[in-house]
Formats: C-alpha cells, structure tokens, sequence
C-alpha cells in the first residue's frame, strides 16, 4: 500500500490548480441515467471515487467515454466524460460496488425514474458514522414509490412512474435532496422539496438539469420546485470548483505560512470558512483567477467553531481546521454536528504531540508550541488530509499509512503541494 512521507517545517509559496469539485462530478456523472442523449461534463477530477462510479455506471450500461486534459490548457481544468445512456441494461446495483462509495446508493432516484425500478443494495456503514438512508426513502415514497427492504436491497417500484410530491425533509441531507431532485426531474408534475440542502454541489446538479431541460425554481435555497418532465435531454455542464479542496490548501497555507493563490476557484463557495481561516490570522483576498492565502509572521489566533450544513462551516474541513488549531496560540473549541463519529484523526493528531479533548461531540484543542512527526494512519478522506496538514507543521519526519483513503478526494495532492515548497513524497508499494 502507498505511504506518504512529509518532512515538515517548509513554508508553501506559488500557486495551486484546484480541481472539479468531487462532490459535485459524482452526482452529475449519474445524471446521465436520467437521459437517453449525451450528458457531457467537463472538468471532471481523475479520483478514484470518480473511476468507482464509472464503473458502476457502465455496469448499468452507461456507456463513457473521457477526454484527457490538453497539453497547454489550465492545468485546474480536468477530464471532460461524455456518458451517453441510451438503454440502461441493469437497474440493480450491487453491494460489492455500493458498499465501496456511499454516494453510488444515489442511482436509486434516477433509476427508478427512468425505468420504473430499481434495485440497490444498502450502503451500510462507514468510519465517520452510521450514515443511514431513511430520508432518501421517504422522498421517494413522497414520489409514489413502493419501497421494500430485502436481503440488504432496497427494491424500489413505480410501475406508472413517478408522480411529483411533497417533500419535507426533517434533517438536510445533501445526498437524500440529491437523489430527490434527480428523481422528481423525470418524474409527473411538480414537485416542492423543503429543507433541502443548499450546498452548492446541489444547485450545480440542479443547475445541470435545468440544462436538460427540467424546470427548477429556488436554485440555492432551501426550497425547490421541480417541474418534471417526461423526458430529459443531453447537454454539456462544467462542474464547480471542490470547495472541500481549497479549504484544505487554504488551511495548509495558514498552518505553515506563506503566500499561495489557489487558482480556478470562488471565495463564495466557503465564506465561513474563510471567515474563520481569518480569525486565525490568515489573510484571504481574491484575485483574478482565483483567492489568495497568506499568512506571514504573525502567529494563529484560536477558533471557536461548530460545523453546519451549508452556509455554515463544512464538517468536510472540521479535521483540517483541528490540525491547524494545534498550534494556535490558546484553546479552540470545535463541534462537530453532522456525523456522530467524526472524531477519528483526534488519535493520530495525538501521535504528532497535539493536546487534544473530547467529550461528545465537542473537541477542545489546546495549542502546543511544536509538533513532532511520527508514522500516522489515514482513517477516512477528510481525516487523512488533516494529518497531511499536521505533517506540513510537524518537525522531522511523519509518514501517513492507508493513503487510498486520500486518493478517493484528493487529485496529486502531494504534487501540487510539492510544487509551492513542501517536502513531500508518495513511496508507492513495490
Ligand atoms: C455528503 C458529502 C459528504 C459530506 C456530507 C455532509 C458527497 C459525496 N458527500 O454526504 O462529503 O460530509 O454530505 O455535508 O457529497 N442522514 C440521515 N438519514 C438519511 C441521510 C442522512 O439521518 O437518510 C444523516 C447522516 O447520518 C448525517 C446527516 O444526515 O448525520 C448529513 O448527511 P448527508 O448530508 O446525507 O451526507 P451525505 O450526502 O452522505
């Protein structure tokens, strides 16, 4: 298994290329099973959670086909895929391949929109909590669907298709409005979706479907409503810039100092993170193609932070900002709302010498004066990505085991990282 290996203590400086947002390309990318035409995205990142719902999606007969990246072209913008799902020849989707990326259960809707039935396994577990699908049922049944639960499967009917409906959602979830909306785009007549999420993954996937030919009102509000239609149409969408990736450069820039402008993305699509990043001492400022990061001499002020759905801060940056906060001067405190066991890295943090409480869902960081590497394990994406930063700040050397769990999110990270400064390598198994 690849490791990677940081020898800490340099500061980042230059310019990082941020990537299509991964969050975004995966629910896009099954947009094309609402449509017998061609779906073409562009900027589409080379992740392996991309390539899992690739093949999962050609598994359901999607056909795609992937341009590479240009020579000379910037370097931010990733592959273009054309999926094209002129019949779909399987609407089961298996546990083997769903147990692997819980956000594949999100074939459901727009299968059972376009043929009437579906079957898709369960995607049980996961590190960061039980991440159950409840509200994803009850929006389809909200659509008319007949729901059973057999053998781990969830066999969903709609034998004279979808009718459009009423949906409440008592808790946001971004994958449940996911799954919602692609469903109700084909589904008959109007349907309202309250409470639903408002992170901008969502009105990118909604802004895809408008392309398609659907009609949404309350793009990035919590309220929507679907005018569905019997049939959807091909079109061509960019996806938006990862904002989950330029959190985690802009808190690695602060963790280390220095000056980096992460090119191709917006600072609106992480205000209150950006608005924390500069409580610690951290300068962000746009630029022309992108934000710039700085942070020179001065030391990091402590945060009080709690994670919430969008606009509130990302639980998706809640590792990387703890990282950072072990060396601030004072105690931060940061809540974590979303995910009941989000707390994973706490351990690993631990390893590099970081003083670190928790008590429920509440982490109390008390700042130290340095870190020290140390051989550290990568538990889930976010989590690995915070010891990358931890790592960044550390003295000597740390080396992070199980880095797959980073190659699911994160496009060459440890080249873009390398580029501005920073002493790090991928030791690939021999
Ligand atoms: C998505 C993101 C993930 C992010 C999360 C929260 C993708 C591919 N993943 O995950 O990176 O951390 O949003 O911003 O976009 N819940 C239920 N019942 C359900 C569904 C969810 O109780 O049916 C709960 C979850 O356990 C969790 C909360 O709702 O506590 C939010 O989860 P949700 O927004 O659905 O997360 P995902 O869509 O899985």
């Amino acid at each position: 298994m690849d490791r990677i290996k940081i020898i800490g203590g340099e500061r980042l400086n230059g310019a990082i290329p941020i990537s299509g947002a991964k969050n975004a390309a995966l629910p896009l990318m099954i947009a094309s099973l609402l449509t017998e035409d061609r779906l073409t995205l562009k900027n589409v990142p080379n992740l392996a959670d991309v390539n899992l719902l690739a093949r999962i999606l050609r598994n359901h007969g999607v056909d795609l086909a992937v341009d590479g990246k240009r020579s000379g072209g910037a370097p931010h913008l990733g592959e273009t895929f054309h999926l094209t799902a002129r019949d779909i020849s399987d609407t089961t989707a298996p546990y083997e391949l769903v147990s692997r990326m819980r956000a594949s259960f999100w074939v459901l809707g727009p299968l059972l929109a376009r043929m009437g039935q579906a079957k898709v396994s369960l995607p049980g577990g996961c590190a960061i909590g039980t991440r159950p699908v409840d509200l994803h049922l009850a929006a389809l049944r909200d659509l008319g669907a007949e729901i059973e639960i057999e053998s781990g499967y969830v066999i969903a009917r709609a034998p004279k298709g979808l009718v459009g409906g009423h949906i409440i959602f008592p808790k946001v979830s971004v994958g449940a409005t996911h799954n919602a909306l692609l469903a109700a785009a084909l589904a008959k007549g109007e349907t309202m979706i309250e409470n639903a999420a408002r992170e901008p993954e969502v009105g990118d996937v909604a802004s895809c479907l408008v392309k398609m030919g659907a009609e949404i009102e309350g793009i990035g509000t919590s309220t929507l409503r679907i005018q569905g239609k019997s049939r959807l149409e091909g079109a061509v969408h960019t996806v938006l810039p990862d904002r989950i990736e330029t959190g985690t450069f802009a808190f690695a820039v602060a963790a280390t100092g220095g000056d980096v402008v992460l090119e191709g993305t917006r600072r609106d699509l992480l205000k209150t993170a950006f608005e924390t990043l500069a409580q610690t001492g951290a300068s962000v400022t746009d630029t022309d193609n992108g934000v710039r990061i700085a942070r020179n001499g001065n030391g990091l002020e402590p945060v009080d932070v709690e994670t919430q759905p969008f606009p509130g801060f990302p639980t998706d940056l809640q590792a990387q900002l703890m990282a950072l906060m072990t060396r601030a001067h004072g105690t931060s405190v940061i809540r974590e709302t979303i995910f009941e066991n989000r707390f994973m890295h706490v351990q690993e943090l631990a390893r590099l010498g970081a003083d670190i409480k928790l008590h429920g869902d509440t982490a109390t960081i008390k700042g130290v004066k340095s870190l020290t590497g140390a051989p550290v394990m990568a538990t889930d994406l976010r989590a690995s990505v915070s010891l990358v930063i931890a790592g960044l700040m550390a003295e000597g050397e740390t080396m992070i085991n199980r880095v797959y769990h980073l190659d699911r999110g994160f496009e060459r990270l440890e080249e873009k990282l390398s580029r501005c400064g920073a002493r790090i390598e991928r030791l690939t198994a021999g």
